[in-house]
């Protein structure tokens, strides 16, 4: 199997700040890369970690299983998080998410999250979702399409592909990532196709929709902050602007101290906030990670820590 290159494999496992007996959750196990780096740091404790997809999970679990036993894999999303927490009575030490698609994902043609490679339109995380991009492109309304074209892929041309959708289904079902690609391209200003490929944003945005990436991020995270253990960290991985904007606001008002109670000269201290931040500006891949690995470059890592 192709691999996946871990991204800020490093930063993100040093922030951390792990114990050789804490409880760790890697919310996106993806290809073990990060969780075999938490396994080997913890020979008396534990690690609990979640992915929808199959393929990730049953590879994972061979290569996890080469270092120790200490884990358990939830083959779910990690919206679980807090239900599996409350079931296996944990309060975990650090939480870790590396956001996004895994280049095996990508990079396997039959999945459809490439505009690069024909395939059916699926683009599902989880093999059982019953929704597929398939299902958005054929079904959704001209405005519903606009809708998350512009929210989840800030793509400026969203109107027109939505059009040019609709009139293509008419005559015919869309099935395929290519004639997708292909309806997207003629719907782009020759000029503009020099500044990446114009499928990128469209592909995105369908991608996050399918899967409901942004809601379930944001409620999980949330949910992360009261199970940590006090002591504890959580690190996050985004890619994109939507995802870090989500990230860095669920920081903020959790780190922030109240208006009211800030120019107090003594602030008791059970009016302090419960967090604070590890990384006052997003961590982001050196010159040579980004040389080694271009899917890093708009990598941004963010870490927070429970304090009381
Ligand atoms: C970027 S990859 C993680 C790579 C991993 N850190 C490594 O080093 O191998 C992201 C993984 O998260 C999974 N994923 C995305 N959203 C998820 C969710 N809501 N619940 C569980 N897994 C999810 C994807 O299936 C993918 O395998």
């Amino acid at each position: 199997m192709e691999k996946h290159v871990s991204v800020l494999l490093n930063e993100s496992i040093e922030n951390l700040n792990i114990k050789e007996n804490g409880v760790y959750i890697d919310a996106t196990l993806g290809f073990a890369g990060h969780s075999s780096e938490i396994l080997k740091r913890i020979p008396k404790g534990k690690l609990f970690a979640f992915d929808k997809d199959q393929t990730a999970v049953s590879y994972s679990k061979e290569r996890l299983e080469s270092i120790n036993n200490n884990f358990q894999i939830y083959n779910e999303g990690f919206e679980n998080i807090k239900k599996r927490c409350t079931q296996e009575n944990i309060k975990p030490d650090g939480i870790l998410f590396d956001l996004g698609i895994s280049s095996v994902e990508i990079d396997d043609a039959t999945r459809g999250f490439s505009y690069m490679k024909d395939a059916k339109l699926d683009m599902r995380m989880d093999q059982n979702n019953p929704k597929t991009a398939e299902e958005v492109v054929n079904t959704y309304t001209v405005e519903k399409l606009v809708d998350i074209f512009r929210k989840y892929g800030e793509e400026k041309h969203a109107l027109k592909i939505a059009k040019e959708i609709e009139k293509e289904r008419l005559v015919k079902k869309i099935e395929t990532t290519k004639e997708l690609v292909e309806i997207i391209d003629r719907c782009y200003p020759y000029k503009e196709k020099r500044n990446g490929h114009p499928a990128k944003k469209v592909f995105q945005a369908i991608r996050i929709e399918v899967n409901n990436e942004l809601d379930e991020f944001e409620r999980t995270l949330k949910d992360c902050l009261e199970v940590l253990n006090v002591g504890g960290r959580i690190a996050v991985i985004t890619f994109h602007s939507l995802e870090d904007r989500i990230c860095k606001n669920i920081f903020k008002k959790a780190t922030e101290i109240d208006k009211v109670i800030k120019g107090m000269p003594n602030i008791p201290k059970d009016m302090l906030p419960d967090f604070k931040l590890i990384t006052t500006k997003p961590i982001i891949p050196t010159d040579i990670e980004i040389r080694q690995n271009s899917r890093s470059k708009s990598a941004k890592l963010r870490v927070i820590e429970k304090i009381k």
